[in-house]
């Protein structure tokens, strides 16, 4: 606290999470708990910009948050909060919603993505302004830093924008933060399709690894994973199915990409394979030990989250009124 630079990130309780979630953003936000005052938050106002069951909306909030911290948050030196417990991002995204351009909203990628899969009469406006309400989790924290896979780069981009502009405008009230994305291994590619990125939305299950799956799926899906018919273990882009099991495995043991090709000179894909499933198993299984232990003691989170929401909520309303002062709202 204090001195100390802060963090902020979140993730979507859309589903379970997957090994892209914990090699992409989970295991850097755990090394960053020491130095930063963090924040980590569960976005579950994020998760209803497109249809979502009240059952499992409520169900993947807890789970998300068991994820975290079974991955190494410790509530006792991270903040870990609900998103929607905290009504200020609500009503900072408002005011950012009136501050942002249609036209730069428009050029989101992810929005770009996610609405072209659906017709143009059944596009939330949720989804549209989804990257301002974004924006107003990590400016009302006035975050250093955002810890985030490759595919967020865009939204940090519009956050220095909005912060830039509001400062202009109004006068000196928002850090303007920096994304902080580790390189090597970013983003984590789909087991089926090594050219898109790994997603706990994608139809077909064998496209990822879930935290929780258990040791015969995780096999199974390792086995099953689309490489190419060179069958040499190498790293380039020519066989970005090879290169993404390299990057899994390079992630998780510490070993560089050199030393594991090095390793697998002679060997064929399939001993590869299982050894990046063991490998991967092998981290996630103390992991699923603490989500199962968490998800049954819910009185645990539950004093987790209250206590998170109310240190959250001091430091938020704090940028909030600044906020509301500087535009012109009466005070109350
Ligand atoms: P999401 O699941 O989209 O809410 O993403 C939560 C966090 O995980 C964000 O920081 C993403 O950038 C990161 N992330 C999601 N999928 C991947 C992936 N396949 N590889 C690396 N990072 C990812
Ligand atoms: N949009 C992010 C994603 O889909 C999740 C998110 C919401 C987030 N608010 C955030 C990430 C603030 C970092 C900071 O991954």
């Amino acid at each position: 606290m204090g001195d100390k630079k802060v963090i902020f990130s979140g993730m979507q309780p859309s589903g379970a999470l997957t090994l892209g979630n914990y090699l992409g953003a989970l295991k850097n936000w755990v090394k960053l708990q020491d130095e930063y005052d963090c924040y980590y938050c569960v976005v579950d106002m994020h998760a209803i910009t497109v249809p979502k069951e009240p059952k499992d909306l409520r169900r993947n909030t807890l789970e998300v948050l068991a994820n975290y911290i079974a991955s190494g948050i410790d509530p006792e030196k991270s903040t870990l909060f609900i998103q929607s417990h905290v009504s200020a991002h609500a009503e900072l995204g408002w005011v950012l919603n009136s501050l942002s351009y249609y036209g730069e909203l428009s050029r989101m990628t992810q929005f770009k993505d996610k609405s072209k899969r659906l017709d143009s009469n059944s596009i939330p406006a949720g989804l549209f302004v989804y990257p301002t309400l974004m924006v107003a989790d990590i400016l009302l924290y006035q975050a250093d830093l955002v810890p985030v896979g490759e595919d967020q780069r865009q939204h940090l981009e519009l956050t220095r924008d909005l912060a830039a502009r509001f400062n202009n405008r109004f006068s000196e009230t928002f850090k303007v933060p920096d994304a902080y994305i580790s390189s090597e291994g970013a983003k984590i590619m789909s087991l089926q399709d090594p050219q898109s990125k790994m997603s706990k939305s994608d139809s077909n299950e064998n496209a990822y690894i879930l935290l929780v799956d258990s040791h015969d799926a995780i096999r199974r899906k390792f086995k099953r994973a689309v490489t190419d018919s060179m069958g040499v273990v190498s790293y380039n882009d020519e066989q970005p199915g090879v290169k993404n099991l390299i990057n899994i495995y390079s992630k998780i043991s510490g070993k560089t990409s050199e030393t594991i090709v090095s390793e697998y000179e002679g060997k064929g894909y399939a001993q590869f394979k299982d050894d990046v499933a063991e490998v991967v198993f092998g981290e996630l299984k103390p992991i699923q030990e603490k989500i199962n232990y968490l998800l049954k003691n819910k009185d645990y989170l539950e004093k987790i989250y209250l206590l998170g929401a109310e240190k959250a909520e001091y430091v938020a309303r704090k940028t909030l009124r600044k906020v509301y002062k500087k535009i012109g709202f009466i005070p109350r």
